[in-house]
């Protein structure tokens, strides 16, 4: 039987992503970002909504050329499901629904948290089954076990902030602008981590960013009462001792998640996933520890539908397929 081309398709947030596989393989990888959002701090809904209306058909036609095929040879449409946000995920959900329907072809539905971890099958090297996953992104941050393709069981979570919104919220209010999360990593390189932010106590393998932002703002608060140029001056140290703290947190976490299971293979996934810091402490660990560690491609952290892409390829084997009446949805755990 010759590999299935599968169009995948990706507008949970701020990206519109479009994506042809060819099995297990990643034909093309296309993106349009949306710097619409700059201006106002934080992704905006409904103009998210309206830009993924202007870029879902040049970007899926741009996916279709690179692959070097044209649609009638698809022999499915997958697309993100959820969670994300309503009125992104519906321009994706609906365009992947009018094309299954015109080339009568299935379609899947995707988990997207699910497929940040999925990332780690698109290249070599994989990490091998049972792996250990800390997915963190803009909006979840978990610890998963993965027995296997599309089988995981979720270990630890946050019970507040993501880790990716704490990078954006603590960026804020540093006067960085969003997403704050790169801005963090590159000023981060020039500065000191000379700043103390206390570790929240959270059970087991839980999370919890929320603490921290509320710990930045009073301390700022305090230190511009003694010198209303703490921050101006400060800025460097205070984003190096922010981004230091939480790699901790997540390392913490997920070294007692490696002594908890035994299991030495692990990976990251997620948009934060691209943080240097985090990856070197993933590398510094690894080496320590004698884990074997795995993090995506660069192309593959940050949100893709290459991520989409692989996901759908697992569940095309296995036949899990939905119907035109599916709807998208916010909140979606897998
Ligand atoms: O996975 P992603 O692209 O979208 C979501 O599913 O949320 O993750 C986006 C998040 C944002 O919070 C962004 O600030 C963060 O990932 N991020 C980073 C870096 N690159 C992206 N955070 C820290 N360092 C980075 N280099
Ligand atoms: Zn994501």
């Amino acid at each position: 039987m010759s590999l299935p081309y599968i169009l995948a398709i990706e507008s949970s947030c701020d990206d519109t992503a479009a994506a042809v596989m060819q099995g297990p393989k990643v034909l093309s990888n296309c993106r349009a970002s949306q710097s619409v959002h700059e201006a106002y701090g934080g992704v905006v809904p409904e103009l998210a909504s309206r830009a993924h209306q202007a870029h879902i058909v040049p970007v899926v036609q741009a996916a279709l050329k690179e692959a070097g095929i044209v649609q009638e040879q698809l022999s499915a449409v997958a697309f993100t499901r959820g969670p994300g946000l309503m009125g992104a995920l519906l321009v994706g959900v609906s365009f992947a629904k009018g094309l299954a329907l015109a080339l009568d072809i299935p379609l899947i539905a995707v988990n997207h948290v699910q497929a940040h971890v999925m990332a780690h099958l698109i290249d070599a090297p994989q990490p091998k089954f049972p792996f250990l996953c800390l997915t963190v992104s803009g909006g979840h941050t978990q610890i998963v076990e993965v027995r296997a393709p599309l089988s995981m069981n979720i270990l630890g979570e946050s019970i507040d902030d993501a880790a990716g919104e704490a990078f954006d919220k603590i960026g804020k209010i540093l006067g960085l602008g969003y997403p704050a999360g790169p801005k963090i990593d590159q000023l981060a390189k020039e500065g000191r981590a000379i700043y103390q932010f206390t570790e929240p106590r959270v059970e087991g393998l839980n999370f919890s960013f929320s603490g921290l932002k509320t710990n930045v703002l009073q301390f700022i608060q305090k230190k511009l009462r003694e010198n209303p140029q703490f921050l101006e001056e400060e800025q460097i140290n205070l984003v190096a001792s922010v981004q230091q703290r939480i790699v901790s947190i997540l390392m913490n976490k997920l070294k007692k998640a490696v002594k908890q299971t035994g299991i030495k293979e692990v990976a990251i996934a997620g948009g934060v996933s691209a943080n240097s810091a985090l990856r070197q402490a993933l590398a510094e660990a690894g080496q320590k520890m004698g884990w074997a560690t795995y993090i995506p491609d660069f192309q593959y952290c940050t949100d893709n539908a290459g991520m989409i892409g692989i996901t759908a390829y697992y569940q095309y084997l296995a036949g899990d397929f939905v119907q035109q009446d599916t709807v998208p949805l916010a909140r979606w755990s897998y």
